[in-house]
This record gives C-alpha cells, sequence and structure tokens, in this order.
C-alpha cells in the first residue's frame, strides 16, 4: 500500500457520508481520504469495499449499510444496480428535489463565487418515471454470444442488457423487445467496438408525447442493412403510433452516435410534437427536450423572467430547433435564434411558418461567431437567452453579450457547474444573478435543469 494513500484496492473499510458528487454519489473520508460511494446517501454509516484508487480520492463499493438514511427507498427497477442509466433512485423523490437545489446552491457559492442569489426549491414531476421522450441504446454481444441491447455500465462499455426502463415511454421497451427479435432471427450482427465491425450500433426511439407519434432510427455502422422489410413490417405491425423508421449511417470510430447520413425507410422524416400550443416537427438528428411535460413549465419560466412587453428585441443562443424562440415570440417584436446544426435550423425555420409566428429568424452558425456578427449589424437586443449544452457558453459569447448591454440575460442550463462558471464570469462583467429556478427535466438521475435571472448591474 502507498503510505500516503491510506486506503487499499479490495479492502473494505466503514465510512460515513457526509457530502454528495455531482453524479449522486455519496462522499466520505477515511483518514482525511476522500472516498465516492455511488448509492450511499448522507448521514448513512456504510461498510465499502475500495474498488478503484486515484491519487487523490477513491471509489467504494456497499458492501453493507450500518445505518441507512430515512431517505433511503427500494428501486423500481431490476438492474439499477448495475445500469448506468439512473443513479439516485434509491432515494426519495423529495429528498431527490432537495438534494438538486443544494448542488446549485453550492455550485454557485463554490465555483460561482456568487452571494445574494435566491435558489428556490426544485419544480418536480408529478411522476418521475415514464417521463423520457427520447432513448438511444447501444447494440452489442454478450460473453455468450446473445445481443444486448442497453444503457453502458457506469464508467464502462458493458451494455447491461434491458427488458424495461422506467424512465422512458413503455413504447421503447417495446421496441426494444422486436430489434431483439429481428436481430437474432435474421443473424443480423451487433457492432463490435473493439474491431470496428458488425451492423447495428444504436437504436434511438422518440415518442411525441402529445401526438402519441412514434420514431424509430435505425444506427448502422455503413450503408448495409439487411432484412430491412422484415424489419420495417415487424415495426409497423407491433408499435402504436410508429410513423417514422429511419436508417442513420455512422460508419466513424466514435463514440458520437448519430451520423450525419439519414435513410428514410418508411413512413414520414419528422415527428410532430406540441409543447405549450407550439407545434414542433422534430427530425432524427435534431435536438428536442427529452421532458416535454417538464420543458412546459422550464420555457414558461423562461418568459417569466424575460418580462417581455412585445416592444423587444430578443437573442436565443443555441436556440435548437427554435422552441424556446417560439415561445419567446408571442411576447417580443423580434426574436432571432442561433443554433450550430443545419438540420434544427431547417426545423426551427419550418416550426415558426407552421405556427404562424413571422417576427422570428434563425441563423445556423455558432453563437459566439452569429452573436458578434448581429450586434455588428446594429442589431440591440433588449435580452438574451442562453440555453448551450453541457459545458456552457464560450467566453467569447459572455463578453460579447455582457458588452452590448441587454436589460436582461436569462440563463438555461443543464450543468449546475458550467452554469456557476459562466454566472461567476458574467458577475465579473456587470451582470448579477438575481435569482435561479431548478427545475426536475431528469428525475431519478442527479442531472437538474436550471434557469437564472441576471440584470445588469451598472444600471
Ligand atoms: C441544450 S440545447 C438547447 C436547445 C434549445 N434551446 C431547446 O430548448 O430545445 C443546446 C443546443 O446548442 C447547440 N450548440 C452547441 N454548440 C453551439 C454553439 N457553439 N453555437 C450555437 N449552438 C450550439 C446544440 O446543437 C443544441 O441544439
Amino acid at each position: 500500500m502507498n503510505r500516503s494513500i491510506p486506503v487499499e484496492k479490495n479492502k473494505e473499510y466503514i465510512i460515513e457520508i457526509n457530502g454528495l458528487g455531482c453524479e449522486g454519489e455519496g462522499v466520505g473520508k477515511i483518514d482525511n481520504f476522500t472516498v465516492f460511494v455511488p448509492q450511499a446517501i448522507v448521514g448513512e454509516k456504510i461498510k465499502v469495499k475500495i474498488v478503484k484508487v486515484k491519487k487523490n480520492y477513491a471509489y467504494g463499493r456497499v458492501i453493507e449499510i450500518i445505518e441507512s438514511s430515512p431517505h433511503r427507498i427500494e428501486p423500481v427497477c431490476d438492474i439499477y444496480n448495475r445500469c448506468g442509466g439512473c443513479n439516485i433512485q434509491h432515494l426519495d423523490y423529495n429528498f431527490q428535489l432537495e438534494i438538486k437545489k443544494q448542488r446549485v446552491i453550492d455550485c454557485i457559492s463554490r465555483m460561482g463565487k456568487l452571494k445574494d442569489v435566491v435558489v428556490h426549491s426544485t419544480i418536480g414531476m408529478k411522476q418521475p418515471y415514464r417521463y423520457r421522450n427520447k432513448v438511444q441504446l447501444p447494440v452489442g454481444v454478450n460473453e455468450k454470444g446473445e445481443t444486448v441491447i442497453g444503457f453502458y455500465a457506469p464508467r464502462s462499455h458493458n451494455i447491461i442488457d434491458m427488458k424495461i426502463c422506467y424512465i422512458q415511454d413503455k413504447i421503447a421497451d417495446d421496441v426494444i423487445l422486436i430489434m431483439k427479435k429481428w436481430i437474432k432471427n435474421n443473424k443480423i450482427k451487433p457492432y463490435d467496438e473493439i474491431h470496428h465491425s458488425g451492423i447495428i450500433r444504436h437504436i434511438m426511439v422518440r415518442k411525441a408525447f402529445k401526438t402519441g407519434e412514434v420514431m424509430v432510427v435505425i444506427v448502422t455502422n455503413g450503408n448495409s442493412l439487411p432484412c430491412k422489410s422484415d424489419l420495417v413490417n415487424l415495426l409497423k405491425d407491433n408499435i402504436e403510433g410508429i410513423c417514422s423508421i429511419v436508417q442513420n449511417i455512422n460508419d466513424k470510430k466514435t463514440n458520437v452516435i448519430l451520423g450525419r447520413q439519414c435513410k428514410l425507410l418508411w413512413g414520414k422524416d419528422t415527428i410532430t410534437d406540441y409543447i405549450g400550443r407550439f407545434k414542433f416537427n422534430i427530425s432524427p438528428l435534431s435536438f428536442f427536450q427529452v421532458n416535454p411535460v417538464q420543458t412546459e413549465i422550464l420555457y414558461n419560466k423562461v418568459l417569466e423572467y424575460a418580462e417581455l412587453t412585445g416592444e423587444e428585441t430578443v437573442f436565443d443562443a443555441y436556440c435548437g430547433t427554435g422552441t424556446i424562440s417560439l415561445f419567446l415570440s408571442e411576447k417580443a417584436k423580434k426574436v432571432y435564434g442561433v443554433e450550430i446544426i443545419p438540420e434544427a435550423i431547417k426545423n426551427a425555420v419550418k416550426n415558426a411558418e407552421i405556427n404562424g409566428v413571422v417576427n422570428t429568424e434563425f441563423i445556423v452558425g455558432k453563437s459566439e461567431d452569429e452573436i458578434p456578427k448581429l450586434i455588428k449589424d446594429g442589431k440591440k437586443a433588449d435580452v438574451i437567452v442562453v440555453d448551450p449544452p453541457r459545458k456552457g457558453c464560450d467566453e467569447k459569447l459572455l463578453n460579447c453579450i455582457a458588452g452590448s448591454l441587454p436589460k436582461k440575460i436569462v440563463y438555461v442550463s443543464c450543468d449546475p457547474s458550467t452554469l456557476a462558471r459562466d454566472l461567476g464570469i458574467l458577475n465579473e462583467l456587470g451582470y448579477k444573478t438575481i435569482e435561479i429556478q431548478p427545475v426536475d427535466m431528469f428525475g431519478n438521475t442527479a442531472h437538474v435543469e436550471n434557469v437564472a435571472l441576471l440584470v445588469c448591474s451598472n444600471k
């Protein structure tokens, strides 16, 4: 054993859990050395087996719960202990909401160094199961040579075979069953990522909750898709609501799930869903929020924070298929949406058209390049909304938007750490964070979405 590291791999220790990691794991100390323990809860005393030791921390596995938390519940899912899909299913739902709020508070004080920010209680779901409208699952083979479809185990690429996923719509379970049957009956080769061989890489299922329309996307390692008419017939005959079957080609040696090329095998190339009164056409490659019920709550919060009167110009950076832009358009004079994916912008333009919205304009490109161009062209935004991916905003964009002096910035974020970092930067640039509303879009996982309201502190 290394002298400076007080724990050894495969040995058992007793640990008290007094912190929470960003993946929802418990955190404790052994001789002042940090140990992360998935599925352990603050306040618990646990016997752990050390499974991984790094220079500054280790990972432990729960062997025995010596003192249990009152917030511990029996997970509904049989494979919860192995699957990497959910990570806090062992916590009662009210406590899940509480720890999500606490994580936001911790991030903004530690990373953002912000004071006097009101963090509201997390807005929870009525039912934290069966809420996701989209699933993307890898397809592979287990040690017995059987086809497996499911999420990867945590921190690995071992696929944990799944029959039921309680956070997905039930239709995803039905599609997985059919895909397994079709692969077995037709001896189709699942993808082997080590040798970059085989055919079927991923299955994506999307359901539009308001219309019931279903899209199935089969991601293949190249053009070939044998027995496709059999697959189309099986899906058509057995999947309620199916109206789009697409082959997506991804022949690259990469962890990115979808390739750029899509071939329509049957039906329509988009499905239609509604958020609020707005109708959206969603293509295989476009981003669309995975929890449409909570999305409506989130977007209404964006609208409330924006406080539009009908006179304002708004920039919506990272606009995806223009969902937030359309919500804002009802109360704004003009909305400019910027998004990097051309297909998403095509959808956004179409979405504005089918909703009869005439005061939006959508631009393809990086927000950090296109927003400065809009400003250089003399466009002045009263309110700027940003909704970046996990890594947060490019610093060039933050400098540019703060320099353009909007009355307000509304920051939508799916990652409290990068949100805190960016709010810290904006604070230095003269934009004070007034309040943050966490919204639970991803029940039973440690993720939390937030909307933050910032105002110019120099006025
Ligand atoms: C969290 S999503 C938000 C989408 C949209 N606001 C919504 O609510 O559906 C982030 C979006 O940013 C896009 N994106 C990523 N990097 C970008 C960049 N540098 N500039 C513009 N858009 C970007 C992604 O393609 C994705 O559509």
